[in-house]
C-alpha cells in the first residue's frame, strides 16, 4: 500500500506538470512523458507519419504534430471524440474494430507509418491485477494490427503496466526490433507500476508469424496453465483474456 507521505510527493509530482503542461497548451500531462521518450530515444522525426493509439485528450498527438512538422502526419485514434488539432486526424472508435481499422488504412493511402505511439490503457473493472492483464492484451492487439503498417526502420512506443506476462510480452514484441529499452518518464504519475517500452528499428523480415496476440496467449496458455485464466470476474464488453498467477 502506498504511504502517505509517498502519496503527497506523488499528487505533488501530479501538480506540477499539470500546471506545466496547462501553461504550455497542453491537453495533457501525459504531453510530457512522449516529450521525454523523445529527447531521450529520438522515436519520430521531421516529416515522419505517426499513429497515436488511444490519444484522447490529444496530449500525445499535439507533441507529435510538433516534431513531424508540416510535412509529417499524425493519426490518433481514440474511443473518445478529440477537438480539433491542426495537423492531426482523429478517428473516434475503438482500435480492435475492423471497421476502425480500416479507416486508419484508409487515411494512410497505402503509405506506411514510421512510428506508432500507443499510451493506451483500458479501464474496465477497477480492479488492478485483472486492468493490468487486459491492457497488456489490449497492446498486443495493438502490435498485431500496427506492425504490418509499420515502415523498415521505423518505432513502437506503448506502455505497460508491470504484471502478470510483462516479461513474456517484451521478450514476443524484441524479435520484431533491433533496440527495445524500457523507460520511466520523470512525468510518470505512476512510476511503480506504469512503463513504456520503446523499440527503435523495426526489422519486418525477422519475424514471420503474424498472430502476435495469438502468440502471446499460448505463451500465457503454457505458463500459467488453464487453470490461470481467471472466472470469478464480472462479465465485461472485453473480449480480453485475463491472465492471473496460478495459486499453489
Ligand atoms: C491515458 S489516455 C491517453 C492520453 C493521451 N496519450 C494524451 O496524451 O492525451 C488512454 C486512452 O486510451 C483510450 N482507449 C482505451 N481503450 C481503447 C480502445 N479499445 N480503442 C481506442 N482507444 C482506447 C481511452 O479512451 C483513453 O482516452
Amino acid at each position: 500500500m502506498i504511504s502517505v507521505a509517498d502519496r503527497w510527493a506523488r499528487d505533488g509530482k501530479k501538480d506540477t506538470w499539470s500546471k506545466k503542461a496547462k501553461a504550455s497548451g497542453y491537453r495533457a500531462r501525459s504531453a510530457f512523458k512522449l516529450k521525454q521518450i523523445q529527447e531521450r530515444f529520438e522515436i519520430i522525426r521531421f516529416g515522419d507519419a505517426v499513429l497515436d493509439v488511444g490519444c484522447h485528450p490529444g496530449g500525445w498527438s499535439q507533441v507529435a504534430v510538433e516534431l513531424v512538422g508540416t510535412k509529417g502526419e499524425v493519426i490518433g485514434v481514440d474511443l473518445q471524440p478529440c477537438q480539433h488539432v491542426d495537423g492531426v486526424t482523429f478517428i473516434t472508435g475503438d482500435v480492435t474494430d475492423f471497421e476502425v481499422q480500416e479507416r486508419i488504412l484508409d487515411s494512410l493511402e497505402g503509405e506506411a507509418f514510421n512510428s506508432i505511439i500507443s499510451d493506451i490503457s483500458p479501464h474496465i473493472t477497477g480492479k488492478w491485477d485483472i486492468d493490468q492483464s487486459i491492457s497488456l492484451s489490449l497492446v498486443a492487439e495493438v502490435a498485431e494490427f500496427t506492425f504490418p503498417l509499420l515502415s523498415p526502420g521505423g518505432s513502437f512506443v506503448a506502455k505497460l503496466f508491470q504484471g502478470v506476462g510483462i516479461e513474456e510480452f517484451i521478450q514476443l514484441v524484441s524479435k520484431h526490433f533491433t533496440k527495445v529499452k524500457r523507460f520511466s518518464p520523470m512525468s510518470s504519475r505512476n512510476a511503480s507500476s506504469e512503463v513504456y517500452l520503446v523499440c527503435k528499428n523495426y526489422v519486418p523480415w525477422k519475424v514471420k508469424e503474424k498472430n502476435l496476440k495469438q502468440r502471446f496467449e499460448s505463451i500465457m496458455d503454457q505458463r500459467l496453465g488453464e487453470h490461470s485464466i481467471s472466472t470469478d470476474v464480472l462479465p465485461t464488453k472485453s473480449t480480453f483474456k485475463v491472465f492471473q498467477k496460478a495459486k499453489d
